[in-house]
Protein backbone atom coordinates (compact mmCIF):
# COMPACT_ATOMS: atom_id res chain seq x y z
CA UNK A 1 0.00 0.00 0.00
CA UNK A 2 1.45 2.80 -0.91
CA UNK A 3 -0.85 5.99 -1.68
CA UNK A 4 -3.21 8.06 0.62
CA UNK A 5 -6.86 8.12 0.93
CA UNK A 6 -7.32 11.77 1.98
CA UNK A 7 -11.03 13.43 3.10
CA UNK A 8 -11.79 17.54 2.71
CA UNK A 9 -14.32 18.38 4.69
CA UNK A 10 -16.23 21.91 4.85
CA UNK A 11 -17.21 22.16 8.58
CA UNK A 12 -18.51 26.17 8.47
CA UNK A 13 -22.18 26.21 9.66
CA UNK A 14 -24.07 26.34 6.06
CA UNK A 15 -22.82 22.50 6.11
CA UNK A 16 -24.57 21.77 9.05
CA UNK A 17 -27.53 20.54 6.94
CA UNK A 18 -25.37 18.35 4.55
CA UNK A 19 -22.46 17.35 7.46
CA UNK A 20 -24.08 14.37 8.30
CA UNK A 21 -25.11 12.93 4.88
CA UNK A 22 -21.56 13.81 3.89
CA UNK A 23 -19.58 11.93 6.86
CA UNK A 24 -21.76 9.36 5.95
CA UNK A 25 -21.17 9.55 2.37
CA UNK A 26 -17.11 9.53 3.20
CA UNK A 27 -17.56 6.72 5.72
CA UNK A 28 -19.04 4.18 2.97
CA UNK A 29 -16.08 5.77 0.15
CA UNK A 30 -13.90 4.06 3.38
CA UNK A 31 -15.84 0.66 3.49
CA UNK A 32 -15.17 0.22 -0.30
CA UNK A 33 -11.56 1.49 -0.47
CA UNK A 34 -10.73 -0.98 2.78
CA UNK A 35 -12.45 -3.88 0.40
CA UNK A 36 -10.15 -3.60 -2.48
CA UNK A 37 -7.68 -5.82 -1.36
CA UNK A 38 -5.17 -5.69 -4.67
CA UNK A 39 -4.59 -2.10 -4.08
CA UNK A 40 -4.29 -1.03 -0.12
CA UNK A 41 -3.95 2.47 1.49
CA UNK A 42 -0.61 3.21 3.11
CA UNK A 43 -2.67 6.16 5.22
CA UNK A 44 -5.71 8.42 5.99
CA UNK A 45 -5.81 11.91 6.31
CA UNK A 46 -8.96 13.91 7.41
CA UNK A 47 -8.18 17.99 6.30
CA UNK A 48 -11.62 19.96 7.87
CA UNK A 49 -11.87 23.63 7.18
CA UNK A 50 -13.53 26.52 7.89
CA UNK A 51 -12.96 30.40 7.54
CA UNK A 52 -10.10 31.21 7.55
CA UNK A 53 -9.02 28.03 9.74
CA UNK A 54 -7.97 25.38 7.73
CA UNK A 55 -6.80 21.58 10.15
CA UNK A 56 -6.31 20.39 12.53
CA UNK A 57 -4.82 17.63 10.31
CA UNK A 58 -5.74 13.99 11.09
CA UNK A 59 -2.97 11.37 9.69
CA UNK A 60 -3.69 7.91 10.50
CA UNK A 61 -3.35 4.07 9.41
CA UNK A 62 -5.65 3.07 11.42
CA UNK A 63 -9.08 3.22 9.77
CA UNK A 64 -10.47 2.69 12.50
CA UNK A 65 -9.50 5.44 13.83
CA UNK A 66 -9.81 8.05 11.01
CA UNK A 67 -13.68 7.02 10.97
CA UNK A 68 -14.49 8.33 14.55
CA UNK A 69 -12.51 11.39 14.25
CA UNK A 70 -14.58 11.88 10.87
CA UNK A 71 -17.71 11.04 12.54
CA UNK A 72 -16.84 13.52 15.40
CA UNK A 73 -16.43 16.21 12.99
CA UNK A 74 -19.10 19.56 13.50
CA UNK A 75 -19.84 22.32 11.97
CA UNK A 76 -18.22 25.68 13.74
CA UNK A 77 -18.76 29.61 12.53
CA UNK A 78 -18.26 30.87 9.13
CA UNK A 79 -21.50 30.23 6.77
CA UNK A 80 -20.83 33.14 4.31
CA UNK A 81 -20.08 32.06 0.85
CA UNK A 82 -17.09 31.29 -0.76
CA UNK A 83 -14.88 29.24 1.72
CA UNK A 84 -11.37 28.28 1.99
CA UNK A 85 -11.31 25.16 0.24
CA UNK A 86 -8.22 25.29 -1.38
CA UNK A 87 -6.45 25.80 1.59
CA UNK A 88 -7.74 22.40 2.75
CA UNK A 89 -7.24 20.45 -1.25
CA UNK A 90 -3.32 21.86 -0.65
CA UNK A 91 -2.75 20.92 2.92
CA UNK A 92 -4.13 17.51 1.51
CA UNK A 93 -1.83 17.11 -1.53
CA UNK A 94 0.96 18.15 0.68
CA UNK A 95 0.40 15.38 3.38
CA UNK A 96 -0.40 12.77 0.99
CA UNK A 97 1.47 10.20 -0.55
CA UNK A 98 1.73 10.26 -4.13
CA UNK A 99 -0.77 8.65 -6.37
CA UNK A 100 -3.37 8.95 -3.83
CA UNK A 101 -7.09 9.53 -3.53
CA UNK A 102 -8.68 12.96 -2.27
CA UNK A 103 -12.36 13.46 -2.07
CA UNK A 104 -13.18 17.56 -0.93
CA UNK A 105 -17.05 18.06 0.92
CA UNK A 106 -18.32 21.57 0.44
CA UNK A 107 -21.29 23.46 -0.35
CA UNK A 108 -19.40 26.44 -1.48
CA UNK A 109 -17.24 28.13 -4.31
CA UNK A 110 -13.05 28.45 -3.04
CA UNK A 111 -12.43 32.27 -1.84
CA UNK A 112 -8.68 31.48 -2.26
CA UNK A 113 -8.72 30.60 -5.54
CA UNK A 114 -5.53 32.61 -5.93
CA UNK A 115 -3.91 29.21 -4.60
CA UNK A 116 -5.35 27.40 -8.44
CA UNK A 117 -1.63 27.36 -9.82
CA UNK A 118 -0.22 25.89 -6.41
CA UNK A 119 -2.65 23.07 -6.06
CA UNK A 120 -2.64 22.57 -10.14
CA UNK A 121 1.46 22.25 -9.87
CA UNK A 122 1.62 19.73 -6.64
CA UNK A 123 -1.04 17.67 -8.82
CA UNK A 124 1.26 17.18 -11.12
CA UNK A 125 3.99 16.55 -8.65
CA UNK A 126 2.10 14.40 -6.50
CA UNK A 127 -0.05 12.47 -9.45
CA UNK A 128 -3.04 12.02 -7.39
CA UNK A 129 -6.82 12.36 -8.43
CA UNK A 130 -9.15 15.03 -6.65
CA UNK A 131 -12.65 14.33 -6.78
CA UNK A 132 -15.45 16.73 -5.56
CA UNK A 133 -18.52 16.18 -3.92
CA UNK A 134 -20.39 19.42 -4.08
CA UNK A 135 -24.00 20.49 -2.72
CA UNK A 136 -23.47 23.54 -3.35
CA UNK A 137 -21.88 26.14 -5.34
CA UNK A 138 -22.74 30.00 -4.58
CA UNK A 139 -24.70 30.44 -7.22
CA UNK A 140 -22.35 31.56 -9.66
CA UNK A 141 -20.52 28.45 -12.07
CA UNK A 142 -18.70 30.91 -14.18
CA UNK A 143 -16.39 32.70 -11.37
CA UNK A 144 -12.78 31.91 -10.76
CA UNK A 145 -14.34 30.30 -6.99
CA UNK A 146 -16.10 27.65 -9.01
CA UNK A 147 -13.79 27.56 -12.41
CA UNK A 148 -10.86 26.53 -10.02
CA UNK A 149 -12.68 23.10 -9.04
CA UNK A 150 -13.00 22.47 -12.56
CA UNK A 151 -9.74 23.23 -13.88
CA UNK A 152 -8.39 20.73 -10.67
CA UNK A 153 -10.80 18.19 -11.10
CA UNK A 154 -9.46 18.10 -15.18
CA UNK A 155 -5.46 18.47 -14.25
CA UNK A 156 -6.41 15.02 -11.77
CA UNK A 157 -8.49 12.91 -13.56
CA UNK A 158 -10.83 13.94 -11.00
CA UNK A 159 -14.54 14.58 -11.12
CA UNK A 160 -16.98 17.18 -9.84
CA UNK A 161 -20.45 15.51 -8.33
CA UNK A 162 -22.84 18.02 -8.25
CA UNK A 163 -25.57 16.78 -5.34
CA UNK A 164 -28.65 17.66 -3.53
CA UNK A 165 -28.20 17.79 0.92
CA UNK A 166 -29.98 14.51 0.14
CA UNK A 167 -28.24 12.49 -2.42
CA UNK A 168 -24.62 12.78 -0.86
CA UNK A 169 -24.92 8.80 -0.10
CA UNK A 170 -25.17 8.44 -4.28
CA UNK A 171 -21.71 8.90 -4.82
C1 LIG B 1 -20.71 35.20 -12.54
O1 LIG B 1 -19.30 35.41 -12.50
C2 LIG B 1 -18.78 35.99 -13.69
C3 LIG B 1 -17.26 36.00 -13.57
O2 LIG B 1 -16.82 36.52 -12.34
C4 LIG B 1 -19.37 37.40 -13.85
O3 LIG B 1 -18.88 38.00 -15.03
C5 LIG B 1 -20.89 37.28 -13.91
O4 LIG B 1 -21.46 38.58 -13.95
C6 LIG B 1 -21.45 36.52 -12.73
N1 LIG B 1 -22.86 36.24 -12.92
C7 LIG B 1 -23.77 36.54 -12.00
C8 LIG B 1 -25.17 36.16 -12.35
O5 LIG B 1 -23.50 37.08 -10.92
Amino acid sequence: GSASLAFVFDITGSMSVDLAQAIEGAAKILATTLQQKDKPLHNYILVPFQDPEVGPVTITRDPEKFQSVLRELYVQGGGDCPEMSLSGIKLALEKALPFSFIYVFTDASAKDYHLTDEVLSLIQEKQSQVVFILTGDCGNRTEPGYVAYERIAAASSGQIFRLEKAEVNLV
